[in-house]
């Protein structure tokens, strides 16, 4: 288990604390430049994103669009970065900042907080929403008991 505080959790069980905030959540054991996984986070309807861009930054997002709510993808190739991209009505936003780059959503996309550990893996950490971090401080440092 992880220690959270004086909470241990399941990796990959438990991402959200008793009030509904979200804790931390085991997305990948590896993600390697160019990859990027999807996972639910912090609750099965929050559809997000965790990208390694190329030059090696980890960068998470809801993937639930701005505008109507249909799911973003990362496209890979369009630019340095990739762009994350809405089929239904052709929204784009930035890779690296979330912003809004194309069509019509009118904000960013939300932020996932991603922390990585010595061992390579990859954790949801926290939210942000509207500028706001949700993150709590004890979920800010993920160790070993
Ligand atoms: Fe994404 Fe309209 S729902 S651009």
């Amino acid at each position: 288990g992880l220690v959270v505080g004086s909470t241990v959790v399941s990796a990959g069980v438990l991402h959200r604390h008793g009030d509904g905030a979200a804790a931390p959540l085991k997305v990948a054991d590896r993600l390697e430049p160019g990859d990027a996984v999807t996972f639910d986070y912090p609750g099965e309807d929050d559809r997000a994103m965790a990208i390694r861009l190329p030059d090696g930054t980890l960068v998470g997002y809801s993937t639930v669009c701005t505008h109507l709510a249909c799911g973003v993808l990362w496209r890979r190739d369009h630019g340095a970065d990739g762009d994350l991209y809405c089929p239904c009505h052709e929204g784009q936003f930035d890779s690296r900042t979330g912003e809004v780059t194309g069509g019509p959503p009118p904000r960013p996309l939300p932020r996932v907080v991603m922390a990585e550990r010595a061992d390579g893996s990859v954790w949801a950490v926290g939210t942000v929403r509207s500028g706001e971090e949700t993150l709590t401080g004890v979920c800010r440092t993920l160790r070993d008991p």
